[in-house]
């Protein structure tokens, strides 16, 4: 959620600063803005809307050798230039960029600049004011800067220019991702190593409460105390091919074809050359310590969850439940003697689930990471992680973590059983690779999807997913995909639900698509689609080998039933892509999201 890039060395920065946001662009998407030194002075560009629209307006020649950029997603005023990024203090000397949410910004205007005229509404604005009144009282940059960082109560990181030192970058951070790369004879500032990644794969990690100063020869951590900081780079393990579009028209069509070749990246992963499946000692410890797993998430990691808790339940024998971050950590439940606290978290760094996390280290209890960014805030400050080997996903609707968090949690479950002494249920690899190739071959059926997502959908104001069990789990996640990305009013249910009350909405063609890959409960949710249709409801029935009917729309692939999920969310996927295509959406980077949510 919003993005920073700082460049200082010997090439023209706007250039990499734009190509940079670009990479970024993922975070937020509302505006976007640069500042270049150049000189003696900080030219600044910023404008509404994509970085495309940044691009032509900035002037091909303001030459810097250092500056700061910008994407963003509104949090405190709306989108516009006015609020868009970066901001300047008063005397215009300093310009600043920050990403996260300053809780105290009023008290600090109320207190601290009476007087000063705002020239936004942001709480960004009132950082950089605070730097230059306390640089106007004669502090010097770094000790301006430090003293107003350890005046802010919330969220940043933040890169910060000063005209008069253009040789310099001031760097902070706190619980907001943020990355120093080590260049030879530059060195950038970044949210994430990928947009950083055309120029060096040399990164350094910081932590909370600390500041860097930043300079083309070197860096210097510090603490906000002052104590100096020493810590090793390390090299980021990524492709760059992995964060192209290549010839896909959208990131998101890319990732849902991926999701065999990740699927079979895991199960190679998490196989030792005898075959046999081994994860990290220590989450495995702790899972079968626990008396009850406790699993935290948001959005589609949360559905996840869903799905994660039946294995851990069913092959594992724990107790599990699934909570809502955003809900958890400000409505703790009662808890069992040895929790055991599971975060997913496809970006590690959703701000709902990191208060949680922040909340139980506090408690004392053990905390596990599942996630696909190693080096991410939940990763670092959790007690194990183990990763989803999902290679990036950019497109904002989650498609490849969602299938890759299911996998990883089939496998976690299956060896904590293991641990246990319990008898295997099923060859959880050889089921693996079968669900590989069923959605393989529904990844083939695109044509058909696309013709069935035509007949349900272009003309509906909203739309329903029902299922039960597993199904039910998955008609969520549909529900949300399709929501977010073609903005058609949907909801998920659990078939047996609607009648008591929801069904009131469903008309004439209201499209209802059901699961129905469950054998234990087909006859019950195909009871529900006849219910429906009888109030007029258009239903697409999507069903399994073995527990398919004559008539069903679609007929997936048989796989083990615990592992249903895996397929039976791709035909989803993919009607919610071609609804947003035939409305003429913007597929990857739908209105009002954003891809990494780190803001609370
Ligand atoms: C939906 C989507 C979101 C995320 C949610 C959690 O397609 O992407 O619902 O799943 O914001 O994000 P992570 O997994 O990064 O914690």
């Amino acid at each position: 959620m919003c993005g920073i890039v700082g460049y200082i060395g010997e090439r023209d920065a706007k250039e990499i600063l734009l190509r940079g946001l670009e990479k970024l662009e993922y975070r937020g998407y509302d505006s976007a803005g640069i500042a270049v030194a150049t000189g003696d002075r900080v030219e600044l560009f910023k404008e509404k809307g994509r970085i495309a629209d940044l691009r032509a307006i900035v002037d091909p020649g303001a030459e810097g050798k250092s500056g700061i950029g910008h994407t963003r997603w509104a949090t405190h005023g709306v989108p516009d230039v006015r609020n868009a990024h970066p901001h300047r203090d008063e005397s215009g000397r300093f310009t600043l960029v920050h990403n996260g949410v300053i809780e105290n910004y009023g008290k600090l205007m109320n207190v601290h600049l009476a007087g000063v005229e705002l020239k936004s509404d942001t709480d960004t604005e009132i950082i950089v004011q605070l730097i230059g009144k306390f640089a106007g009282e004669g502090l010097n940059t770094e000790e301006a800067f430090a003293k107003t960082l350890g005046l802010l109560h919330g969220s940043y990181a933040i890169a910060m220019l000063d005209e008069q030192e253009p040789e310099t970058i001031f760097v902070a951070k706190n619980k907001s991702p943020l990355l120093i790369g080590l260049g030879d004879g530059f060195n950038v500032v970044s949210s994430d190593a990928m947009a950083m990644l055309q120029v060096t794969d040399r990164f350094v990690e910081l932590n909370d409460g600390e500041i860097v100063i930043v300079k083309k020869e070197g860096i210097r951590i510090r603490t906000l105390a002052g104590e100096p900081v020493e810590r090793a780079p390390f090299k980021a393990e990524l492709d760059a091919s992995d964060i192209e579009k290549g010839t896909y028209p959208h990131y998101m069509l890319k990732e849902i074809d991926e999701q065999p070749a990740v699927l079979r990246k895991i199960i190679q992963a998490y196989q030792d050359e005898s075959g046999k499946l081994h994860a990290d000692a220590g989450a495995l410890e702790a899972i079968n310590e626990a008396d009850r797993i406790y699993i935290i998430a948001a959005g589609t990691s949360y559905h996840a969850g869903l799905v994660g808790k039946e294995f851990f339940e069913k092959l594992a024998a724990v107790p599990t439940e699934v909570h809502i971050s955003s809900e958890f950590g400000y409505n703790m439940p009662l808890l069992s003697k040895k929790p055991l606290f599971i975060f997913i978290s496809q970006s590690g760094e959703t701000a709902d689930s990191r208060q949680v996390l922040v909340k139980v280290k506090a408690l004392g209890h053990p905390s596990l990471t599942v996630t696909n960014v190693a080096g991410s805030t939940l990763s670092r400050e959790a007690d194990h992680t183990v990763l989803l080997h999902a290679g990036p996903e950019i497109a904002v609707a989650s498609t490849k973590a969602y299938t890759a968090q299911i996998a990883v949690l089939a496998i976690l479950a299956a060896l904590a059983a293991e641990g246990k002494g319990m008898e295997p249920r099923f060859d959880l690899t050889r089921e693996l690779g079968v669900a590989a190739n069923a959605i393989q071959s529904v990844i083939d059926r695109k044509d058909e999807l696309e013709t069935l997502s035509f007949e349900f959908l272009e003309m509906s104001r909203n739309a329903f997913f029902i299922g039960r069990g597993l199904d039910y789990h998955v008609s969520l996640e549909g529900a949300l995909k399709l929501k977010e990305i073609s903005y058609i009013q949907a909801e998920g249910f659990a078939g047996g639900e609607l009648k008591h009350g929801t069904i009131a909405l469903i008309e004439e063609g209201t499209p209802v698509f059901a699961l129905a890959t469950q054998a234990a409960v087909s006859a019950n949710i195909r009871g529900n689609v006849r219910e429906v249709t009888a109030r007029g409801a258009k239903a697409c029935i999507i069903s399994m080998e073995g527990t398919g009917e004559e008539g069903d729309q679609m007929n997936i692939p048989a796989v083990h039933p615990m592992l249903t999920p895996l397929v039976s969310v791709i035909p989803l996927q993919l009607l919610s892509y071609f609804a947003a295509l035939h409305r003429g959406c913007d597929v990857d980077q739908p209105r009002n999201l954003a891809k990494s949510v780190t803001v609370e």
